[in-house]
């Protein structure tokens, strides 16, 4: 077999069979087959797509690259829950100790961010003291004992994803739906769950521009996952704009435990509240969505899903008073306010604008190298739908370098769009596949 007759099939816009995608899978994580020979491949897919039995393979193939993790060794249906990405998407930092005050045991393990989205490692990592990189029997211990931990994918959880994510992102190759399905659902398979509740991302934050696009991305990643006997469910959700109103990691910290304590943004408090209930119902924990988002609300409002997030930042390391007294957390040096230059109502904000200069105020890595700022970013004051006066302020930066910040500016102030008469609500889903 040769990799140039597997590209030019793929560019013909031929089938490939399950061998092809075998060798390419083995060989290109081996280093065996070149970076030049694997992009070429990809922009061929890119072009002329996979069809559904070649993106199930290249999902199977991609998930036995490397380690498999056994989650048997904790009693009951382990639930996973994973986002396509977004700007202030910090679900999993409510999720996570939320479900598990539930009784649902959540084994996460979760990644960094990169470019204009964030990562939910790096957020956590601005919990002073907090561990990501926990060995697998302490992961799986500390989900026996307390029945959540978030740590990070082992270096060796599909290698083959991470060389080839990190050459889509340089190929301009990531927006392709069996490239991102093979992406997501091979790291899910891996990570062992039972369950799987995705957040597919659709607006102009997000991989996915349109609802349909969305859509079509939600049902492959369902069809994989139920073929490899998971129980799945897609929820389509809103990246038209940020999500809750911080981008940063320490900010987005702060806002998780806000909302974890029954108070938050509120568009952020309904999608963790839907997320969780759909985590619940594939656990057998309720059989209807409405009765698991009254059970979830009631363990906001106790305080049990917040001292379950005690607990987990204590067994990790991390330093627990953040939770009681948030301005332990690192805070920046500036604040700095973008003014409105007129009177109207928010008709959108472009989140990967926001999510760009959150990035470039040092919140999120270039490169995979970069190393990050955890007291940086941006809040927004105002969401679609809001009525704003000339002078007030759209949104504050958190400032520790003034590289860029020219740059900031004119990105932040660029994202937001008024108009004269008020726009028609948002949804925050469109709907639920699965
Ligand atoms: N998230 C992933 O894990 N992979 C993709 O390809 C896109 C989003």
């Amino acid at each position: 077999m040769r990799m140039y007759d597997i590209i030019l099939k793929k560019r013909q816009g031929l089938e490939l069979s399950t061998e092809e995608i075998n060798f390419f899978i083995r060989g290109y994580t081996a280093g065996e087959i070149p970076d030049y020979q694997a992009a070429a491949l990809l922009m061929a897919i890119f072009f002329q797509g996979l069809n559904f039995r070649e993106t199930a393979d290249l999902t199977v193939a991609m998930a036995g690259s490397g380690d498999q993790v056994d989650l048997s060794g904790i009693p009951g249906c382990k639930v996973d829950k994973h986002s396509t990405g977004g700007v202030g998407d910090k679900t999993t930092l409510v999720l996570a100790p939320l479900v598990a005050a539930a009784g649902v045991p959540v084994a996460k393990m979760s990644g960094r961010g990169l470019g204009h989205t964030g990562g939910t490692v790096d957020k956590l990592e601005s919990i002073p003291g907090f561990k990501v990189n926990l060995s697998p029997d302490d992961f799986i211990r500390q989900v026996r004992e307390i029945g959540v931990a978030i740590v990070a994918q082992t270096g060796n959880l599909v290698p083959a994803d991470k060389k080839l994510y990190a050459l889509r992102d340089v190929t301009a190759t990531v927006d392709s739906i069996p490239l991102i399905a093979s992406s997501v659902m091979s790291k899910k398979i891996a990570a062992g769950a039972d369950a799987i509740v995705l957040d597919v991302k659709t607006g102009n934050g997000a991989f996915m521009r349109s609802v349909e696009d969305a859509s079509a991305l939600a049902r492959t990643m369902v069809a994989i996952g139920r073929l490899a006997g998971k129980k799945v469910v897609a929820l389509i959700s809103d990246m038209e704009q940020p999500l809750g109103f911080a981008a940063g990691n320490a900010l987005e910290v702060r806002e998780a435990i806000e909302t974890l304590s029954g108070r938050g943004p509120s568009d952020l408090r309904e999608l963790c509240l839907l997320l969780g209930s759909h985590m619940l119902v594939l656990a057998g924990v309720t059989s209807r969505v409405e009765d698991g988002i009254k059970l979830l609300t009631g363990l906001l409002e106790r305080g049990h899903a917040l001292a379950k997030f005690r607990e987990m930042v204590q067994a990790q390391g991390g330093d627990p008073r953040v939770v009681d007294e948030p301005d332990r957390l690192p805070e920046a040096l500036q604040k700095e306010q973008v003014a409105a230059q007129e009177n109207g109502f928010v008709e959108a904000i472009h989140a990967e604008m926001i999510g760009r200069a959150a990035m470039l105020l040092g919140a999120g890595r270039k490169t995979r190298e970069d190393t990050i700022d955890p007291a940086v970013g941006v809040v927004v004051h105002k969401k679609v739908g809001d009525r704003v006066g000339r002078g007030d302020a759209l949104a504050t930066l958190h400032i520790n370098s003034r590289e860029n910040l020219a740059l900031v500016r004119q990105l932040v102030a660029g994202a937001f769009h008024l108009s004269t008469v008020a726009p028609p609500a948002r949804e925050l889903v469109y709907s639920v596949i699965g």
